[in-house]
This record gives structure tokens, C-alpha cells and sequence, in this order.
């Protein structure tokens, strides 16, 4: 599956409150990148990422997709091409089976049969979900509910992919299944948009980090560019510290991406 271009041009956006949340946001996305947005809260993340599948319409400046002006495509137009899963989970769930919830949005898009069951089984088993699809929602814990609104995306099978904290409340089993998630929709060629504040999972999941801070772009590269030392007064300044494993690195002289086994060799090595 080949993703299409994104492109943010000169976006602002204020809530019906006056609250100005983005001030002209440029930002151009390749198909198939993983790309993560951090910043502190209420820096305007989930603002942008809601603007791409159409829930949040610009104020001022556009949101293209494949080169096309998204603001005459409704969002039930857009769910094909963009699936978001939300940052509140609560906010997304509402039937009564887990099943029911994940099948909700393929059939939706016309999906019937066996190519129904085949998207739904596989968004099941990739969130681990696999036993539950009789159980009611709500009897699941929060973590498992992020992971239900996580399954209901990917059964869409839209190549832009946009997860909204997925990995809160999540323990290491649900983080690797997340990792694992992103590593094959960006296998499959799908473009993997996701807000964290988890910067040992950015840094190990993404190709390309973007900071976010007052409603701007203040960072933008890779993780070894982002999470270098030079940047850390910039990281600072949108309260976020780059992931141990960069600051150890950093010391030791390995830079910012070095892997644990590096970091550890390197320990032994100074023994
Ligand atoms: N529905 C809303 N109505 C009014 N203001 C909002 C709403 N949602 C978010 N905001 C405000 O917009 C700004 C950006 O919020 P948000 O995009 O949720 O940030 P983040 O996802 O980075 O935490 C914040 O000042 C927040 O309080
Ligand atoms: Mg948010």
C-alpha cells in the first residue's frame, strides 16, 4: 500500500472559545514515514493530528492529502484514507462488544464477509484483543480500552495511520505490541503519525521527530537530530528530556541513538 503525501500549510486553529491552539504549522509528512509529535500538554498535538482526518477544520491555511485540498472531503470520506485513534479512548468506544466496536468502521467502508472477519481477527490478534471480542467494553481496564481504539483503526486499513498517545497506561507487553504496530504498518508502506510522550518509544519507533510547543513546530528531524545534546535547551523548553539511553550516551561518548547493548558493552568495557 503506497501512502499519500501530507502536507500542513500555514495552519491555525482556535476552539470556538477563542483558545488559539496552532499558529501557522507548515509541516510536510512523506508517504510511509513514522513520524512522532511531542511536546508538553496543550502544546497543540492533538489540535493538529485532529486536523488530518477532518474533525478539526483549519482556521486559517489548508491540509492537502495526495496534493488535494481535504476541505470539501467530509470525515466520512477521509475515514478511508486516514484513520486517527483517539488520545481518550472513552471518546472513541461506544458499542456494546469488542467485536462489534472493531467491525464498526470496516464495514462501514463496505467491507463484508470474509474480508470483514480477516480485518477484524487480524486488528484483534495485533492488539492481543483476540479473547475478548464477546466482552463488553467497559469490563475492560483503561489500557485494553487504548487498545480497542487502537484495533478499530488498524481494521479500517487506511494508509495514513494516526495514534493519539497510544502507549499511555500501557506496561511492557502492551508497549511492545504498540512497537510491533507501528513497525508493520510502516512495513506495509502505511504512513504512521503518533503523539507520545514516551521518548524512549519515540526514539526507537520513528524515523523523525517534531516538537510541539504554544501551538508551533520548534523541533524537527530525527531522533538522533532532536535528541542530540545541542538540542536539549529546545527540548527543555517544551518540558520534555530526552530518553535516558540519549544522556547516557551522550557522556560516554556514543551519541544520542546509541542501542542498550552499545550503552552496556561500553560499561563493561570502563569495569
Ligand atoms: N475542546 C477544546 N476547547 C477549547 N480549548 C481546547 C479544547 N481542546 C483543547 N483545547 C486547548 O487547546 C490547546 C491545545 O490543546 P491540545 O491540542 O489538546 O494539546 P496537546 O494534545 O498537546 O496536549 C490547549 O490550550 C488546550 O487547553
Ligand atoms: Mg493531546
Amino acid at each position: 500500500m503506497i501512502a499519500a503525501p501530507i502536507t500542513v500549510e500555514a495552519v491555525s486553529f482556535a476552539y470556538p472559545d477563542g483558545t488559539h491552539a496552532l499558529d501557522r504549522v507548515d509541516l510536510a509528512i512523506e508517504p510511509g514515514q513514522r513520524i512522532a509529535i511531542v511536546g508538553q500538554n496543550g502544546s497543540g498535538k492533538s489540535t493538529l493530528v485532529r486536523q488530518l482526518n477532518g474533525l478539526l477544520r483549519p482556521s486559517t491555511g489548508r491540509v492537502l492529502i495526495g496534493g488535494e485540498d481535504i476541505v470539501a472531503r467530509h470525515v466520512a470520506q477521509l475515514a478511508r484514507t486516514v484513520g486517527l485513534a483517539f488520545q481518550n479512548p472513552d471518546r472513541q468506544i461506544f458499542a456494546g462488544r469488542v467485536r462489534g466496536e472493531v467491525s464498526f468502521g470496516p464495514r462501514n467502508l463496505g467491507q463484508r464477509g470474509m474480508e470483514l472477519e480477516r480485518a477484524v481477527e487480524g486488528a484483534l490478534v495485533a492488539t492481543g484483543l483476540e479473547m475478548d471480542g464477546d466482552t463488553n467494553p467497559y469490563d475492560l481496564g483503561y489500557s485494553r480500552r487504548k487498545l480497542l481504539a487502537l484495533a478499530s483503526i488498524l481494521a479500517m486499513g487506511t494508509p495514513i495511520v494516526v495514534l493519539d498517545e497510544p502507549t499511555t497506561g500501557q506496561d511492557a507487553r502492551g508497549l511492545e505490541r504498540i512497537r510491533r504496530i507501528v513497525a508493520d504498518l510502516s512495513a506495509d508502506g502505511r504512513t504512521v503519525i503518533a503523539v507520545s510522550h514516551d521518548m524512549r518509544f519515540v526514539a526507537e519507533a520513528f524515523e523523525r521527530v517534531v516538537g510541539m510547543r504554544d501551538g508551533r513546530i520548534v523541533l524537527d528531524g530525527t531522533p538522533a537530530d532532536v535528541f542530540s545534546e545541542n538540542e536539549w535547551p529546545t527540548l527543555a523548553s517544551t518540558f520534555l528530556e530526552p530518553p535516558l539511553p540519549a544522556r547516557i550516551g551522550a557522556r560516554l561518548g556514543l551519541g544520542p541513538t546509541a542501542t542498550d547493548e552499545a550503552l552496556l558493552a561500553a560499561l563493561s568495557a570502563s569495569d
